[in-house]
């Protein structure tokens, strides 16, 4: 065993190694600490200064990351964050965990990967693993970090190794983790995915290698447009049936009873998350270039995004039924977490609902017990604070809009005192059940 890959294997034998993870948010953080946990030393990169004092105090900033596991993972020693990135010359193995959003034309924003590229180029070291984390296009590794890394003067392959390894964290489940979900592994080169499959044994139950990073990234997009391709077929398929007078809800349940060759996915108020809403059109992109077009990813893209306009179309047709209009109605928007019992509001729906509203001449509120206080977004500053989670409360609106599926939604006696509720969700038929007459009216969209 040559080249770099010399030494590296010995360090991750005898758990010497030290990982570096660039990047300490809803994919960096989990990911540190299952190292962590397997006895490796972790520096964790950031710059938030605010993050890198949390994690240096074992506090934790992710609700399903409890702080007691944070600061016994900071406990042991093995565990420091910082914003010097000098101390990138300290590690091993160097992971790459940042942001990849979209710009304001649906373009991939790379930018976060390059300015990393950058800053490991500038202290890379012979014999130093670096893994792409981040979801991207295929290609980037080996054609935009590679070269970024090489002009270090150090050779890929000859002085370093270099692979892409996606991430697959959802937030809040409780039936797969971090270290129970098999990672795919897709090196540059066989000395670079040997390298990244010894270093994630150690934390994660299952490594599985692919030949090239290209693989690796390609199947990650797959993944996620997957999702967002069955998302869009079922919100159009709501939308189909409740012009008939269906309820989509039995149906998918129905459809559901077949043991094979049937998979649920459920509709809701669009898309949302930091994944599924963006990574497709990173292919879509990618498509153009070699003169190929991403239907499925664009039809899906529309149909999905079209549907915060169309709960509050619904909003105003339950009003109308009740002669009132939107205009000037009080309207509640429960949830503003993009799915259920989680703090996570990365490109909900829920905030786009809230101004489509607003632009009607709607007065609203919202109520999420998860967010006390709305924080500013990327692009939305809805400068309001969480109604209490109260029947007395729900009923001085003229509409409650049900756009997450948060557990504290699920009490029907929450809404006895509703004359209009709009259910993106499934959530108050099945908690109402059969028994209520009248109010409220209930409305699905
Ligand atoms: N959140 C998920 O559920 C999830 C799942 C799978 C894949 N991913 C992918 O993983 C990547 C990271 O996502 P995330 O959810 O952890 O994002 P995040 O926004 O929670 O965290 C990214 C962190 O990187 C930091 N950062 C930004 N630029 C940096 C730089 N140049 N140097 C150091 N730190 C920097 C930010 O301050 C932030 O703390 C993205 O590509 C995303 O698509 C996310």
């Amino acid at each position: 065993m040559g080249g770099p890959l010399h030494g590296f294997i010995d360090r991750i034998d005898k758990r010497s190694a030290v990982v570096g993870i660039v990047g300490q948010g809803y994919v960096g953080l989990p990911l540190g600490l299952v190292f962590c946990e397997a006895g490796l030393r972790v520096v964790g990169f950031d710059l938030d200064a605010a993050k890198v004092e949390a994690i240096s105090r074992g506090d934790s900033y992710i609700q399903h990351i409890g702080r007691e596991r944070m600061a016994c993972a900071v406990a042991t020693g093995r565990y420091s964050a910082t914003t010097d990135f000098d101390r990138l010359a300290e590690c091993d193995a160097i992971l790459i965990c940042v942001p990849t959003p979209l710009g304001r034309h649906r373009e991939p924003d790379n930018s976060y990967i390059h300015s990393t590229g950058r800053e490991i180029a500038k202290r890379l070291r012979r014999g130093q693993l670096v893994v792409l984390e981040s979801t991207t296009y295929p290609g980037t590794t080996d054609d935009e970090l590679r070269p970024l890394l090489e002009a270090s003067g150090l050779r890929c392959g000859a002085d370093f190794m270099l692979a892409f390894s996606p991430e697959r964290e959802d937030p809040g489940r409780r039936d797969f983790h971090t270290r129970t979900t098999p990672k795919l592994v897709g090196g540059v080169d066989e000395a670079s995915t040997r390298a990244a499959c010894r270093l994630y044994a150690l934390a994660v139950e299952k490594v599985v290698p692919v030949s090239s990073a290209r693989v690796a990234e390609s199947a990650k997009l797959l993944e996620n447009i997957f999702r967002s391709v069955n998302i869009a077929l079922v919100n159009e398929l709501k939308v189909i049936f409740d012009r008939m007078g269906i309820d989509v809800w039995e149906v998918i349940k129905a459809a559901e009873t077949k043991p094979f060759g049937f998979m649920a996915f459920y509709p809701g108020p669009g898309l949302g998350g930091h994944c599924i809403p963006l990574d497709p059109f990173y292919l879509a992109w990618k498509a153009a270039e070699h003169g190929e077009w991403a239907r499925f990813i664009e039809l899906a893209g529309e149909i999905n995004t079209r549907m915060p306009r169309y709960v509050v179309e619904k909003v105003a047709e339950g009003l109308n039924a009740g002669r009132k209009a939107l205009n000037g109605a009080r309207v509640l928007v429960l949830g503003l977490a993009y799915k259920a019992d989680v703090d996570d509001d990365r490109e909900s729906p829920s905030y786009e609902i809230i101004e489509l509203l607003r632009e009607a001449g709607a007065e609203v509120a919202y109520c999420d017990p998860h967010f006390p206080v709305a924080k500013k977004t990327r692009k939305h500053d809805i400068q309001l604070r969480s109604v209490p989670v109260d029947a007395e409360a729900f009923s001085r609106f003229d509409a409650v809009v049900v756009a997450t599926a948060h557990r504290e939604f699920k009490d029907a006696a929450l809404y006895r005192g509703v004359d209009l509720v709009v259910d993106t969700r499934n959530v108050v038929g099945p908690a109402l059940g059969g028994s209520w007459t009248g109010k409220p009216h209930l409305v699905r969209a």
